[in-house]
């Protein structure tokens, strides 16, 4: 068990009473059943950071890159072993230590965003990438919402610069980016169309979408209406195919691709589309989500205010982290998969 520190104490090794903690960790590259729990010491936390005492924590295809290592992941990551053995980004919890040059938050707030290795019972967060869990939102349904949240937001209005009455396709609503992005991006106005298979599309009507296609009985790039704005969740029509639904002035946010086990995962889905674009009247605008406090609040109070719901597939404990990970690998996910310590 770890005390409750008073923040900005002086004494670095006052910070914070070692301990251990049960976390997931990976020492080298393969399927999600490399992931073992361990008990493990509590992290040191830096002093622009606060330790969290993770409450719940969510899955998303970053960490399938970590934890299987296809070649683009490994720069960086480790070209033979994983350089970091911890996994996780997402979660919600209670601040249990701060550092000394955290400004804002105290021990016992209620916080969510990103922090390192949140696949445990403690994960050390910078401040920076940190909200306020409003009191009336669940850890899980906060633990949800950071990248995936974070990456349709950001991808509507800072990339897609979206705007009330466009004509907005989302192909991948159904996913942990898709639930949210539909909802946002009704939320901003738009006329929206949403691309799932069967067994999703009353998820995607009940998320709000103006349009639903089942990719099962139709392809959405032979139907003739044209859009504005493209939020390219799945990667699963080329950038030509997709051209005969686009506006000649219509942006495209590309978001992903497909999702493999080796090899170059959706990186040729992403420069083939930033390729093809060149000469062409549509503009293509690939970005990778900032998390940050600010738009983790803008969520927050959506949350809050009931306007955005996280829509939650499955939850997992931290025991069977290894079975969450192989299920989002499966690439069907509706909405986001939780990790409970
Ligand atoms: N650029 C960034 O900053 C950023 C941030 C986060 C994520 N990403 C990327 O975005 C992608 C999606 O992330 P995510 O968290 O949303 O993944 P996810 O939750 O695993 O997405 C799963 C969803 O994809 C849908 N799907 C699968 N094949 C489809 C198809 N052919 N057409 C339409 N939908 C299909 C599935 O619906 P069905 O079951 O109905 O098929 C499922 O609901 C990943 O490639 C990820 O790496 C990028």
């Amino acid at each position: 068990m770890i005390t409750m520190e008073e923040r900005n104490v002086d004494a670095p090794e006052a910070k914070q009473k070692a301990t251990r903690m049960r976390a997931v960790v990976h020492e080298r590259y393969g399927r999600p059943d490399v992931l073992e729990l361990r008990d493990v010491d509590v992290p040191e936390i830096e002093d622009d950071q606060v330790l969290v005492r993770v409450c719940a924590a969510s899955v998303n295809p970053v960490e399938w890159y970590g934890v299987t290592g296809p070649i683009f992941a490994r720069i960086g990551g480790g070209l033979r072993r994983p350089k970091i053995t911890s996994v996780g980004a997402d979660l919600a919890g209670r601040v249990e230590a701060v550092g000394r040059d955290v400004k804002d938050l105290r021990p016992g707030d209620e916080v969510f965003g990103t922090g390192s290795g949140a696949w445990a019972e403690y994960a050390p967060a910078r401040e920076a990438r940190l909200a306020v869990k409003p009191a009336g939102v669940s850890f899980e349904d906060a633990a949800a919402v950071p990248v995936a949240g974070l990456t349709a937001l950001q991808g509507l209005r800072d990339h897609g610069e979206v705007q009330p009455g466009q004509k907005v396709l989302i192909n991948g609503a159904s996913g942990g980016v898709g639930t949210f992005a539909v909802q946002l991006a009704k939320w901003f106005g738009a006329d929206v169309t949403a691309v799932c298979s069967t067994r999703n599309v009353e998820l995607a009507w009940s998320l709000g979408a103006d349009r639903v296609v089942d990719y099962t009985q139709e392809d959405f790039t032979k139907r003739g209406e044209r859009h504005d704005l493209m939020l390219d969740i799945v990667g699963s029509r080329s950038f030509f195919q997709c051209r005969r639904v686009l506006t000649p002035e219509a942006t495209v946010v590309p978001i992903g691709g497909p999702m493999t086990y080796r090899g170059l995962g959706p990186l040729p889905h992403l420069a083939g589309t930033i390729l093809k674009s060149k000469g062409r009247s549509q503009r293509v605008k690939f970005f990778v989500a900032k998390i940050g406090t600010e738009d983790l609040g803008l969520l927050a109070e959506l949350l809050e205010a009931g306007t955005v719901k996280s829509v939650i597939d499955r939850r997992y404990e931290l025991s069977r982290a290894g079975e969450a990970l192989a299920y989002l690998g499966e690439g069907h996910a509706r909405g986001k998969i939780i990790i409970t310590p």
